[in-house]
């Protein structure tokens, strides 16, 4: 398959190769910084509940209609859209690429806090959270802009070098031995969380759900959070669908990804919960859950320090294989317009670092945007309002303008019988996902 200037293209290696690229990709912050605190804040096993249901109805549907039509068009989210149709249509994939550089700005913050995290770890952060000040340490850090903005582009430097090394050779090289790596160190952390005395507690706040505090917040809040981290709604998929080949099955491999993801939250959930109530934390204690609190409960562990290492470390390598996909939606774009791999990872790493800058700062008290720090009006932006427009517009586009298309590429052109499900994802695709997202965005957004 030739770009748009008629180079050759790259592709995946293999199916299992793609997977865990794809999972590499939706596994993130999302699912072990985010998941757990917006658990927590939202009231628990309610909330896991309705997310759960957001993923297997909306999320699975959006990312087959969005492996449709990268798959299908094989060019970037802004090229696939005028190569299949056109007219308005390629605005979506704009959209998407506006959505990508913003989330990896801030994206790039976080992904810095968890570099400086693996290394205090080993100097000196149990013993200040050991005596209760992690909070402290915890506010220092973000406040202080060099620092914050030093591990930024230390970040950023190891995104945008995988990416420069390619699909084959670097984003799928790296997922296939993180991702399984990743797996490891979770379970490892998780026979730690539960067996501690007073797990039990935690366990029942994530798993028993509580009706009485769910509102319309709390149905947008679960729906933001699927897409973010599925990576829906902001051509991502399409991206990472576009190279691949045309023989594998496409439904099979959305099941998988969201599967996966999903167990990945799941699974943060049970590291956080047994010990954040083990040592008698506030479960709603938002951003810095993972940050503020798990330091403590490392410092009350026996080999601590390890524990702690290792745990940033996950969430480090989840953020690096998240982060590249986030570059590599943009770098996609430009590469099949023709620019050499490097010149796009360099030129849009280096912008989107910039643009990073203002979420990094927003921290220690100055920048802020109608209230809100700087960094939470990007996330809002993105989660709550880019991405649900998004996949929306993606349903919309796929269901309704390239039915049929959509038929040719779920069947690899004839090749395989359609999917059991076919009917029911169109009538997902169509109406419930376009519908649901509306009702929720209209009744549940709030500033
Ligand atoms: N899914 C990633 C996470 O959970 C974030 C992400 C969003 C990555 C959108 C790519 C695209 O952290």
């Amino acid at each position: 398959m030739a770009n748009q200037v008629g180079q050759e293209r790259e592709q995946w290696g293999s199916k299992i190769g793609f997977i865990l690229a794809a999972a590499g990709s939706a596994v993130g912050l999302g699912n072990i910084w985010k998941f757990p605190y917006v658990t927590g804040t939202n009231g628990g096993g309610a909330f896991v509940l309705i997310y759960v249901l957001m993923v297997a109805c909306i999320g699975f549907s959006v990312m087959l209609a969005e492996l449709v039509i990268g798959r299908r068009a094989q060019l970037n989210a802004v090229g696939s859209f005028e190569k299949i149709k056109g007219g308005a249509w390629p605005m979506v994939g704009w959209l998407g690429l506006a959505c990508g550089f913003l989330i990896l700005s801030y994206y790039g913050v976080v992904g810095g806090w968890t570099i400086k995290y693996i290394l205090h770890s080993f100097t000196g952060l149990m013993e200040i959270a050991g005596a209760g000040n992690a909070g402290e340490a915890f506010g220092g850090f973000i406040s202080n802009p060099v620092m914050v903005v030093l591990y930024q582009a230390i970040f950023m430097f190891s995104v945008i070098w995988v990416v420069y090394r390619g699909v084959g050779e670097g984003i799928e090289r790296y997922c296939k031995i993180l991702m399984p790596a990743l797996f490891i160190l979770m379970i490892i952390l998780i026979g730690r969380s539960v067996t501690l005395e007073g797990a039990g507690a935690g366990i029942e706040f994530y798993l028993k759900p509580d009706f009485s505090k769910v509102t319309a917040g709390t149905v947008l809040a679960a729906l933001g959070q699927a897409f973010f981290s599925l990576s829906l709604g902001m051509g991502c998929m399409i991206t990472y669908g576009s190279y691949l080949q045309k023989d594998i099955s496409l439904p099979g491999a959305a099941a998988q990804v969201c599967f996966l993801d999903t167990l990945v939250a799941l699974l943060a959930g049970l590291v956080v919960f047994p010990a954040v109530f083990a040592f008698g934390v506030e479960p709603g204690a938002g951003p810095g859950l993972t940050f503020i609190t798990l330091p403590g409960i490392f410092s009350k562990m026996p080999g601590g320090m390890m524990w702690s290492g290792l745990f940033f470390l996950l969430l480090f390598v989840a953020a690096l294989t998240s982060a590249i996909s986030l570059l590599e939606v943009a770098c996609s774009y430009f590469i099949d317009k023709g620019w050499t791999r490097a010149k796009a990872a360099w030129t849009m790493g280096t912008l989107i670092f910039l643009l990073g800058i203002p979420s990094a700062i927003s921290l220690g008290g100055g920048l802020k945007i109608g209230g809100k720090d700087f960094i939470d009006a990007a996330g809002f932006m993105t989660d709550q309002i880019m991405m649900p427009i998004g996949g929306l517009l993606i349903c919309v586009f796929v269901g309704w303008v390239i039915k049929d298309i959509a038929k040719e590429e779920l069947t690899n052109n004839g090749k395989l019988p359609l999917f059991a499900g076919f009917d029911a994802w169109v009538m997902f695709v169509k109406f419930v996902a376009p519908l649901s997202i509306l009702y929720i965005f209209i009744t549940g957004l709030k500033w």
